[in-house]
This record gives C-alpha cells, structure tokens and sequence, in this order.
C-alpha cells in the first residue's frame, strides 16, 4: 500500500484545474445499463472508483472501453443480472447498478452494500422506491433480490430523507417505468441534476432536474449520446481549504464557483479572500485564520463531504469551532489522527469543539476514509516538519492525482510505495 510523505510548511501559490466529479460520473455509468448503444462519458478522472465500476459493469457484460478521459460504455445484452458481494463490498455505490438493471431486465441480484468507515449507510429508502414501482424486493443471504415481470410501473415516491444515490437509482429506474414517476424531496446535489441531464440527452423524460420534485416519464428506449461530466465540487472545495490555511495564494480553473456557495460562505467568514477571475476562482489565505462554526447538510447545505477539510484547517485558526455532523454518524474518524499532530479537538456526539493551536506538529497518521485522509493531507501541509499519511488508497478512490496538483502548487509531498504493507 501507498503513503504520502510531506514536509509541511510552504504556501501554496500558482494554478490547479478541477478534474470531473466521481460522484457525478459513477451514477451515469450506471446508467448505460440502460442501453445498447453507445454512451460516451468524457473528463472523466482517473480514480479507483471509476475503474472498480468499470470493473463492475464488465462482470454485468457492459462492453466498457477508457481512453484517456473518455469512456465508452454500451450494454447490447446483460448475462446474469447479478453484482457479487467481492465486487460491491469494495465501492458502496455499485448499488446504483440496481435501478437500472431491474428498469430494463425486470430482474436484479445486488448485494446489500454493507456500512462503511462513516456510517451504517442504509438503503432502505432505494428499496421502498422500487416497490412502490411495483417491484418485489426480498434481501436473502446478503443480497437484495429484486423482480418486476410486468415492467415497473410509474409511482409518486416521498423519500424521508433526500438521499443522493436513492434518488439516483429510483430515477435510473424509472426512465423505462410505464407512466409517470414522481419523486419528492428528492437530493438536490448538483451530480442529481447531472444525471437527469445525461438521461435526457440519451433520450429519457426527466423534468425537475435541481429541484426537488423529479418527474419521469417512461420511455420505450435510449439512444447513443456523448456527455461531458461536470467539475468535482469537493475536489475544487479541497484546493479552497488547501489554499486558505496555506495562507497561499492559487488560482483553481474550470472551478463550479456555483455548486460551492456554502463553503465559500464559511472561508469568506475564517478570513479567506475568494473572487471569480474568468473561469476560474482565486482563492487568497489570510492570517490569523478566524474560527467558524458550521453545520453539514443536504445539499445545498455545508456538504458533508468538506467538514473533514473544514475540520484540519479550524485547528490553526485563532479561536474556538463547532463543526456539527448531522448527515452520517460516524464521520469524525479524522479527528483522532490530527490530535496526534497536536490539534485540540473534543467530540461530544455529533458534534466536535476545534480550539485552534498556533502550529500543527508532523506525525505518522493512518488514513480511515476517502474525505478524512484528504483532511489529512492538507493538516501536514502546515504542520511543521514531516508527516507520512498510510493507507492512502482510500485517497486515490476521490482524487485524481491530488499530491501531483499540490507538488505544482509548491508543496513538498512523495508518495512511498510500502512493500512490505
Ligand atoms: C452520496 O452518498 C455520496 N456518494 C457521498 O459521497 C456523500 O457523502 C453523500 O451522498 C451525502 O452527500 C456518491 O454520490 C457516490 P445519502 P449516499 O444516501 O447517496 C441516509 C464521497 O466522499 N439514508 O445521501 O450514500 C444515510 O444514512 C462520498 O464521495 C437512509 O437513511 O448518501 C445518510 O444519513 C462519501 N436510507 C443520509 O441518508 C437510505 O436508503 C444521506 O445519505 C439512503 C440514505
């Protein structure tokens, strides 16, 4: 397994481009399930999860081809509808496969992706919506074993919780859907609207895309179609911070300024001067940072894929922060490593009180989660001396190539190979 080495201390100064959102690509790519033409995705990252889908989606028959960024999918047939526990327990949101196989082939045998590092992560909301399709759905033996003979019929579904993958397969299962679909309270992330945009360029009648009443009308079929995926957001979000408590100075390009209005929100707040510069966003650090409070939400609430960044910059700030969790239970996992660089953090529940130090001191961490080992990452940025990251394929799952992009912005960072781990 890889670690990072960094030896913290230097600003960051110069430019970044954005690569192309994983959560935004992964569901697409489910979504050629859906058809035996061509889909062709293109900026996409090079990421794990791409290629663990990837992966997925040939064991399913998808006739998958990656060059470069782009990525060619078409599904003429499926042999066995069936994703194997090895293949989901590695990447939660294979569970997207389960929409559109069971849209098209009426029949579907996923396994129940079991909880992660963060949270149980159940997906009972994605399993109410496809029975209230007309779909019976049993879980045996660890699988979710779905069928709908008849076709899936169209439905009116509330989801309890506005879940971003739920809302996704539903929708993925509802373009073939006789009649209409409608889901309420559905995620309003930008990487839903993406893919309703997707669909509809495929041929799909999705309305609502961005709010949170989707409206899908069936369709007897999808055709071929070529679709850019949009900026990563929580990438973009990542080089803000990195800049920010860097005190550096960094243009970050092809940044979706719009999808980030919350954290931008709280920089502006601990200090940090962020202006738009043509299609780019300069993002200035300045010190002493000021403590901020924030709470994660749903979309477009604090994301809580950025408290962890958010976290590893309040503990250099000048004051007290309390960064409330509310969206998964257990994501703090990060909060035990900065304490070994000397952060003064107290977690009470989901809540956890950040006293700011005036440094950070280089230590050997341990990587737990894709969001916590870049809050990692970017605490040995300032701290003083050297700090060694393991376990960073949990890193290499998000980011494309994110030490490469910092050493270019002037950090001092290599990764190790560990052949012994
Ligand atoms: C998506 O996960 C993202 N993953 C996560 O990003 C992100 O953290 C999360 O949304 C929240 O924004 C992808 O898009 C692939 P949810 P998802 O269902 O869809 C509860 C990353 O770092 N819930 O919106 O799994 C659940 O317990 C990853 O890239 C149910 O109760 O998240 C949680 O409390 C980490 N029942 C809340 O909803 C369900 O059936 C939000 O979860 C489904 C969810």
């Amino acid at each position: 397994m890889d670690r990072l080495v960094i030896e913290g201390g230097n600003r960051l100064v110069g430019e970044v481009t954005v690569s192309g959102a994983k959560n935004a690509v992964l569901p697409l790519m489910a979504g050629a399930l859906l058809t035996g033409e061509e889909l062709t995705i293109t900026n996409v990252p090079a990421l794990r999860d791409i290629r663990t889908l990837s992966g997925l989606l040939t064991h399913l028959g998808v006739e998958v081809k990656a060059e470069g960024d782009r990525l060619c999918l078409r599904t003429p047939a499926v042999a066995e509808p069936v994703a194997p526990y090895e293949m989901v327990k590695t990447m939660r949101a294979s569970i997207l496969v389960l929409g559109p196989l069971l849209g098209r082939f009426k029949r579907a045998k996923v396994s129940l992706p079991g909880g992660c590092a963060i949270g149980a992560r159940p997906v009972n909301l994605h399993i109410d919506g496809l029975r209230r399709m007309g779909a019976t759905v049993e879980i045996e033996h660890g699988y979710i074993k779905a069928e709908a003979p008849t076709g899936l019929k169209g439905a009116k579904i509330y989801l309890e919780v506005p879940t971003v993958t739920g809302t996704e397969n539903l929708m993925l299962a509802a373009v073939f859907a006789s009649g209409e679909t409608v889901i309420e309270n559905a995620a309003l992330e930008p990487e839903v609207a993406f893919l309703a945009h997707a669909l509809n360029k495929m041929g799909a009648k999705i309305s609502g895309a961005g709010t949170e009443r989707l409206v899908i009308e069936g369709v007897d079929g999808l055709h071929a179609a070529e679709v850019e995926v949009i900026p990563d957001r929580v990438e973009a979000g990542t080089f803000m911070i990195a800049s920010a408590m860097t005190v550096g100075n960094v243009l970050i390009k092809n940044c979706p300024m719009d999808h980030l209005e919350a954290l931008v929100v709280k920089l502006r707040e601990a200090g940090t001067v962020i202006t738009t510069e043509g299609s780019g966003v300069r993002v200035v650090g300045k010190w002493p940072i000021r403590s901020v409070d924030l709470k994660t939400m749903a979309y477009p609430g604090f994301p809580t894929d950025m408290q962890a960044q958010m976290m590893a910059m309040m503990t250099i700030a000048g004051g007290l922060s309390v960064i409330r969790e509310t969206v998964f239970e257990n994501r703090f996992m990060h909060v035990g490593e900065l304490r070994r660089m000397g952060a003064n953090i107290a977690v009470d529940g989901r809540s956890a009180i950040i006293r700011g130090v005036s440094t950070l001191g280089g230590a050997p961490l341990m990587a737990t989660d894709l969001r916590a080992s870049a809050s990692l990452v970017l605490a040995g940025l300032v701290a003083a001396g050297r700090t060694e990251v393991s376990r960073i394929y949990h890193l290499d799952r998000g980011y494309d190539g994110l030490e490469k992009k910092l050493i270019k912005l002037g950090a001092v960072i290599k990764r190790v190979h560990d052949k012994n781990e």
